[in-house]
């Protein structure tokens, strides 16, 4: 498999894009799950501090602060505070635009480097967010905890479905990429531009096209040998699209034809990046109990990390950790 190092960027585009209003492992019965998780840690928590001062680590697009805002305002109305974190801009201006709260604010950083004050915070919460940061970023979060406080996390699973899920989308996304499908485009369009001034070009021409249809065919055949998931899906539709540009290419303007290609390839490449993040920051038990264990002051033993199943399956998706600081 290709290594694809995780970007801010590539998030920012995702969160900027039409797919960023939602969470970024989203589906009906996933985010039911999800919130049904958040609403039982803030409804166990909220009712027994003082003050409540949360904040979100790796926010996104803010789902879990809007559940933490729900259930103070049904819990514990008056004075609450919450902060939407990400090292994403564009996730933080959408999670503090959707709220549109005053009580929510937003920071742009690092969740491996971050700098709030010490114990700052009563609720710290992360879904699916501080493992792309690695394990400084568990011990960062603890550290904004306050006495009574609690760090609660939802972190992607090792073998498990969603980890699943994203190999299987990387798998098609590298095979593409490896195939080089839009670069080739791109100088197909060139190369047939010249041809129609420059006759002796045109051999060239039906050579690329012979080869990238005759790939392009071959790789449809293959993808649809195995079920379908998101990555195929997209890249089906691409390579159709991408024909069909090319057949109709003299109806495009230059700019526009050109435009298109940059923006599909930019897309792909961060869609890969993702996935490759996501693979990459899922972690085993022994990974998630190693973070448990440098959390200094931390009440509960084993019981603080538990397997979080979506509804009616018997296969785990997640690993939930719940920390109280003493
Ligand atoms: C899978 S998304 C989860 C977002 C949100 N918590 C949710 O459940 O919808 C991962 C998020 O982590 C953020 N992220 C990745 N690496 C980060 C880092 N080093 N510091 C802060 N945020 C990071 C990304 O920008 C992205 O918003």
């Amino acid at each position: 498999m290709t290594t694809v190092p995780p970007s801010r960027d590539d998030w920012s585009a995702y969160w900027v894009g039409a797919e960023g209003g939602k969470a970024a492992v989203a589906g009906d019965e996933k985010a039911q799950t999800l919130s049904a998780f958040w609403i039982d840690v803030f409804e166990q928590t909220i009712p027994a501090l003082s003050s409540v001062r949360h904040l979100d680590m790796a926010c996104g697009a803010g789902t879990v602060t809007a559940t933490a805002r729900d259930v103070v305002d049904r819990l514990k109305p008056g004075d609450a505070s919450f902060v939407c974190c990400d090292y994403s801009s564009s996730a933080v201006h959408r999670a503090v635009r959707t709220a549109d709260d005053k009580r929510i604010s937003g920071v742009v950083s690092n969740a491996a480097a971050q700098t709030f004050a010490p114990q700052s915070f009563d609720v710290v919460t992360s879904q699916f967010g501080l493992e792309y940061a690695g394990p400084d970023a568990f011990r960062e979060a603890w550290r904004a905890v306050d006495s009574n406080g609690v760090l609660a996390a939802l972190i992607h699973m090792s073998g498990g479905p969603i980890e699943r899920e994203c190999s299987e989308n990387l798998r098609v996304l590298d095979r593409a990429h490896e195939q080089e499908f839009i670069p080739r485009m791109r100088k197909m369009i060139q190369t047939a531009r010249r041809a129609d001034t420059d006759h002796r070009v045109a051999a060239i021409v039906r050579k690329l096209e012979t080869a990238f249809f005759e790939d392009r065919k071959v790789f449809l055949r293959d993808i649809q040998k195995t079920p379908p998931n998101p990555a195929s899906v997209l890249i089906f539709q691409l390579l159709t699209d991408i024909g069909t540009l090319y057949q109709r290419r003299q109806n495009y303007q230059k700019s526009e034809a050109d435009g298109w290609i940059e923006h599909q390839q930019a897309e792909l490449g961060s869609y890969r990046s993702r996935m490759g993040s996501m693979v990459q920051a899922s972690m085993t038990r022994e990974q998630v109990q190693a973070i448990r264990e440098a959390c200094d002051g931390a009440q509960g033993g084993e019981d603080c990390i538990a397997k979080l199943h979506m509804h009616g399956d018997d296969e785990a998706c997640a690993w939930q950790l719940r920390l109280q600081r003493r």
